[in-house]
């Protein structure tokens, strides 16, 4: 099944609105599989955000990311990668919809609270990045034949 990387930022945790991005992930019926809280280095940040190592923000960005505890989390479903990318909403919160996790709780987008994957490869770098593999656990929820199908 597919697997995504999605971090609570440090402004989302110290801001406390975790409580309330798990439970929209967990509401629309993905199942979170990885879960932990670190503060990365500088360095581990700049591994994370490597592909923006050319824009002008990319050194606050990961001064940003380090600057205090991350929630990081893998969750997994049918189409969580992009779908994923649709509960957090566009990358800048002025434009993001309402009803999204940017668009109702953030403004700026150097503090957009949240980071998910943005495709399979994306994906599947960032989870190895972050997660050792037997940090990862798989298992079946009983909810799951009320959630698919199939
Ligand atoms: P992530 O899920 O965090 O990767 O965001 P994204 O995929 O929607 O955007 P992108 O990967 O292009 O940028 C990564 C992060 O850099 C964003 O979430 C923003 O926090 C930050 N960022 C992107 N563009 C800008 C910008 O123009 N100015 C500033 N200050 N930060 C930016
Ligand atoms: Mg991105």
């Amino acid at each position: 099944m597919e697997r995504t990387f999605i971090a609570i930022k440090p402004d989302g945790v110290q801001r406390g609105v975790m409580s309330e991005i798990i439970t929209r992930f967990e509401r629309k019926g993905f199942k979170l599989v990885g879960i932990k809280i670190m503060i990365p280095s500088k360095d581990f940040a700049g591994k994370h955000y490597h592909d923006l190592k050319e824009r002008p923000f990319y050194k606050g960005l990961c001064n940003f990311l380090s600057s205090g505890p991350v929630i990081a989390m893998v969750w997994e479903g049918e189409g969580v990668i992009r779908y994923g990318r649709k509960l957090i909403g566009a990358t800048d919160p002025q434009k993001s919809e309402p009803g999204t996790i940017r668009g109702d709780l953030a403004v700026s987008v150097g503090r957009n609270i949240i980071h998910g994957s943005d495709g399979p490869e994306t994906a599947k770098d960032e989870i190895a990045l972050w997660f050792k593999p037997e940090e990862l656990v798989t298992y079946t929820s009983n909810a799951e034949k009320w959630i698919y199908e199939n």
